[in-house]
């Protein structure tokens, strides 16, 4: 029987180098560009399964040039957040429900599967060892990045994965924009799509962030820091509003009708869109407040500019692990019409009282560059 990955197997080698942590500045500390001294792998081969997890210094990793990631984007990869409390306790974000999207990613491309529970213990022990990399200020985190690659022996035919890597770094994150947790712009994408039916719109791989690449450049001469992909489905209404690269979307409306009900509206997870973790949590949080309504609905563009017309629009913003839960003040089409957001919500107040150089608003991001690669 292949072997699975155990906890008790894990074997950890310490670095002889321990870098200097970073400075918890936002206006510095860029996201995901900081990693720390360990990182956790493994290898798996069809016929014997998962080798023996192991914690090793970070190091490059060396792939023959056919290894079919290269070629055909077979890969899929997660992002989780650990955070440490005003008590030195680390804790980790529903972890549970990254592993488990981990694994429907990976089913989908062939990838090999694992047991999730031992898995997020030897994450656990990285994190353990990684403990003084974990940021405690508000609005800074270690973010998780797993990976699963297949790397078969050189070998050009497309097939399923016979042999497969497994690595998880850790980064020293605050905000995932440039301009902090301030209100961003979204440029509405009405060509090339993120998603389609029958695709694979609901899994984390790479695929499906590549092509909201150069989307994400005619946004940002536009002024706009991510992309809202709109998908022209043929049906009337202007498209149907999906989500953006690197978060879920959600709307609050209000209702055109007399009692003029609050509405928060997020498309549904209908196959593409991805199961945001953050999501699934603003989700509940809000159904818990009773004070709206809380929809996963299907949403056409027109509703959207109609509710913004006549100032039934009251707040965007989107979510996701790395992004947390950022406030949006403009939806840019093409013709650089702009559909404007009020912001007055308090998410938004709260970071921008706050001091330069925190999670919040970095010190001059007035006229920075917008993206996250700073183009
Ligand atoms: C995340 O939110 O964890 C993501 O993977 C988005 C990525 C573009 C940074």
């Amino acid at each position: 029987v292949p072997s699975d990955i155990r906890y008790e197997d894990l074997v950890i080698t310490r670095s002889e180098h321990i870098q200097v942590k970073p400075k918890l500045d936002a206006t510095t500390l860029r996201f995901g560009a900081v990693y720390s001294d360990h990182m956790l792998q493994a290898s798996w081969r069809e016929e014997l399964g998962w080798t023996a997890p192991s914690i090793d210094p970070l190091s490059s990793v060396s792939l023959h040039p056919c290894a079919q990631v290269l070629h055909y984007a077979v890969q899929c990869f997660e992002g989780m957040k650990c955070y440490k409390g005003k008590d030195g306790r680390l804790r980790l974000f529903r972890p549970d429900m990254n592993m488990d999207r981990f694994a429907h990613s990976a089913d989908r491309l062939t990838l090999p599967q694992f047991d999730k529970v031992e898995l997020l213990e030897c994450i656990k022990e990285l994190l353990r060892i990684e403990r003084d990399w974990v940021p405690d200020e508000e609005g800074f985190s270690i973010y998780i990045r797993p990976l699963l690659i297949f790397v078969t022996h050189p070998f050009l035919g497309v097939c399923p994965t016979r042999e497969a890597m497994l690595f998880v770094i850790l980064s020293p994150v605050g905000p995932y924009f440039p301009s902090g947790l301030k209100p961003i712009k979204l440029y509405v994408e009405t060509q090339n799509g993120r998603a389609f039916p029958g695709g694979v719109g609901d899994t984390k791989i790479g695929g499906n962030y590549a092509p909201t690449l150069l989307p994400q450049l005619n946004g940002t001469q536009l002024g706009c820091s991510q992309v809202l992909f709109v998908l022209q489905d043929g049906n009337p209404g202007g498209g149907l509003v999906g989500e953006s690269s690197s978060m879920n979307v959600f709307f609050l409306i209000q209702q055109d009708g007399e009692n003029r009900e609050l509405e928060l509206v997020t498309p549904p997870l209908d196959g593409l869109i991805l199961p945001g973790i953050t999501r699934d949590s603003v989700l509940t949080l809000a159904r818990g407040f009773g004070n709206m309504k809380v929809s996963e609905r299907p949403l056409r563009f027109n509703e959207l500019e109609g509710a913004a017309e006549n100032g039934r629009l009251l707040e965007v913003f989107g979510t996701g692990t790395a992004c947390m839960v950022q406030p949006v003040m403009g939806l840019v089409m093409k013709d650089q019409t702009e559909i404007v957001v009020p912001f007055n919500n308090e998410a938004a107040e709260y970071w921008l009282a706050k001091p330069p150089g925190t999670a919040g608003l970095p010190h001059s991001s007035a006229g920075e560059p917008l993206s996250v690669c700073g183009r």
